[in-house]
């Protein structure tokens, strides 16, 4: 069962699974649909030919029709263990991994996916694989329940607080696809998007070294993170009013709080702000900072600050 294009229901499918998904799910969709018709077309016609006539008619007594009585018990017996034993196998191909899989580790906050490589490399709102290979994705949430969706791969699970899941893939088509977050996660779930990139094996190695953050400055990386952890979202760094402060010039400025109190904004300052956002909340802006950027490792909050260092007048 290989890859096809994608029909008005269905998108591509491009991993080695896809297929016997598409099968499972169109047996038990024309199966329905043949019932469907049967039952209620032949319920039109009984209701049509042997309505009441004459308010005086009496019905004949019915008989027994042995035969026809097994068989609407045996046929979707029949086909009900049929489509248990299918979904069962195609479940347990869907939810065990081979052990050879490729592990990357997927985080999930309020609103943007992270991931992180076996040699430490980590993204945000988008993620390469290499091709014709096992993938897994260990996942778990640092917030609420969210979940992870690749329509192309027909793979999707919940990613919880708490807890590890994952999903495992083999794609079959280099290309970019799309992963949406399909359990409703608060006010940005619609926004909650990022790219899977399948890439052959020597562009997937040469995009991983280059991803790798030992090649930057902090500089660079505070650069790469304001865009990959989504603070472009709240932050501008043009001056202009979102909604949190913008970064342009706030490096070194005198801030003011809601509670009166004030402070410089120097490497201390922000770094709080990051790690814990409702310390101080400047004075006309809501409260609105998610407590989730709390699990950024030190690297990244030493890159953030060097960035807006770099936006001061
Ligand atoms: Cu995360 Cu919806």
């Amino acid at each position: 069962m290989g890859e096809t294009d994608g029909t008005l229901w269905m998108p591509e499918q491009i991993s080695t699974f896809a297929g016997e998904v598409d099968w499972l799910f169109y047996f038990v969709y024309w199966v329905s649909v043949v019932f469907f018709v049967g039952v209620v077309g032949s319920m039109t016609y009984f209701a049509i030919k042997y309505r009441r006539r004459d308010p005086n008619e009496v019905p004949l007594p019915l008989k027994e029709h042995k035969l026809m009585e097994a068989s609407w018990i045996v046929v979707p017996t029949l086909l009900v263990l049929l489509v248990f034993n299918w979904g069962f196998k195609t479940y347990l191909h869907l939810s065990v991994a081979p052990p050879d899989a490729y592990v990357i580790n997927v985080t999930a906050k309020k609103w943007l996916w992270e991931f992180e490589y076996p040699n430490g490399v980590k993204t945000a709102g988008e993620v390469h694989v290499p091709v014709d290979r096992p993938v897994k994705f260990q996942m778990s949430s640092t917030d609420v329940l969210h979940s992870m969706f690749i329509p192309v791969f027909r793979a999707k699970h919940d990613v919880l607080p708490n807890r590890y899941t994952s999903v495992w893939f083999q794609a079959e088509k280099e290309g970019t696809y799309d992963i949406f977050c399909t359990e409703y996660c608060g006010q940005q779930h619609s926004g909650m998007l990022a790219k899977i990139v399948v890439d052959n094996e020597a562009a997937f190695g040469e995009w991983l070294a280059s991803q790798d953050v030992g090649n930057l400055s902090p500089l660079e990386y505070g650069e790469r993170l304001y865009t990959q952890q989504n603070c472009a979202a709240c932050h501008s760094i043009d001056g202009s009013r979102m909604v949190g402060p913008t970064f342009q010039g706030l490096w070194g400025a005198q801030r003011v709080f809601e509670d009166g109190g004030t402070a410089v904004a120097d490497a201390n300052y922000l770094r709080e702000s990051i790690l814990q956002p409702m310390a101080h909340i400047v004075q006309g802006y809501p409260a609105a900072m998610p407590q989730t950027y709390s699990t950024l490792d030190e690297a990244q909050v030493t890159g953030l600050i060097a960035y807006i260092e770099s936006l001061a007048q």
